[in-house]
């Protein structure tokens, strides 16, 4: 059952077209991954969808009966940069944020204490904002956006400014969350997080979608079974050999990727480049990394 709708959005800022026709649906209980390059559009998207920027054409809707005057929002918002208060402590951001959607005494504390146990922060309880972590900020950060219980919850790079542990509580964190009923629409520049988290993956370039779908029908996208990797004096030479192998050549990062058409052992890889000076080579799955890659290069 679909929770969003964007049907056709453009949006003009400034002299640019940054929303150019985006249509994309969020399934109910679904975790959708927005991804693209920086400037692509994805964070004005995620503003248009929560009502913040009004679209010049096209709509963003989510069916069903709307939120009553007062009423809490069917929207939590995550945004990019972590909005807080530096002299708050965690329960009180909270507490601001339910008074903000309208949650009434009784509930709102309910929810403050229940938030605050299924984020972790009791032992941060007593610490201001400015007294913590990055990584407890940016967990602060998104607990105060579901402290009134969205059914959306919008997460806008929820762990680009993260160590890795702190990534890694995020990501469990959202997938509790998901577990609770919650539809999650997430940005991210770590195709890592994607393919750990997501369900539906779409890929936009300038204000477009221009793929879409499971992460298996987007690796699908990519014509191999394997992706190799291969390092060498004379990558010219390397590329000329692997094609007349029948082996499409792509630059990843920089660097000589075959796609490789079968089956194949790091051995063969080697071996096939015989006579030539190979300095590495790797042999990877096909992964959400290639099929962007692969996307954006075509588009
Ligand atoms: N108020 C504005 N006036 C003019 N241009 C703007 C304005 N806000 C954003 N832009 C431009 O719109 C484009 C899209 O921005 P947006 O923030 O949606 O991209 P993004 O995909 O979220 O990028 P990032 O990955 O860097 O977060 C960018 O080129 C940006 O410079
Ligand atoms: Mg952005």
């Amino acid at each position: 059952m679909t929770l969003l709708r964007l049907d056709g959005v453009c949006k003009r800022l400034g002299t640019a077209a940054v929303l150019d026709g985006l249509s994309l649906a969020v399934e109910r209980g679904e975790i959708y991954g927005l991804l693209g390059p920086n400037g692509s559009g994805k964070s004005t998207a995620l503003n248009v969808v929560c009502g913040l920027l009004a679209p010049d054409a096209g709509t963003a809707q989510m069916p069903g009966p709307a939120a009553a005057p007062g009423s809490p929002s069917r929207i939590g918002l995550c945004a990019q940069q972590p909005a807080l208060y530096r002299d708050l402590r965690p329960a009180e951001h909270l507490d601001f944020h339910a008074r903000i959607q309208g949650l009434r005494a009784p509930q709102r504390a309910r929810r403050v204490a229940e938030v605050m146990a299924l984020f972790g922060l009791p032992p941060y309880a007593h610490r201001t904002a400015a007294q913590l972590s990055g990584g407890w900020q940016q967990r602060l950060h998104m607990a105060c956006a579901v402290v009134h219980g969205p059914e959306l919850l919008i997460l806008d790079e929820p762990t680009s400014a993260v160590d890795l542990e702190a990534r890694h509580a995020l990501w469990a964190l959202i997938e509790t969350l998901r577990a609770g009923g919650m539809t999650i629409l997430l940005t991210t520049h770590h195709l890592d997080e994607a393919e750990r988290l997501c369900d539906r993956v779409g890929i936009l370039q300038r204000g477009r979608l221009v793929a879409e779908g499971t992460l298996a029908a987007l690796r699908a996208r990519v014509p191999a079974k394997a992706i190799a990797l291969v390092r060498g004096d004379d990558e010219a030479a390397l590329r000329q050999r692997a094609e007349s192998l029948g082996w499409p050549t792509r630059t990843y990062a920089g660097e000589l990727a075959c796609l490789m058409p079968e089956e194949t052992t790091l051995r063969d890889v080697v071996q096939a480049f015989e006579g030539l000076a190979v300095r590495s080579a790797t042999l990877q799955p096909v992964g959400l990394e290639h099929a962007y890659l692969e996307v954006l290069q075509a588009a």
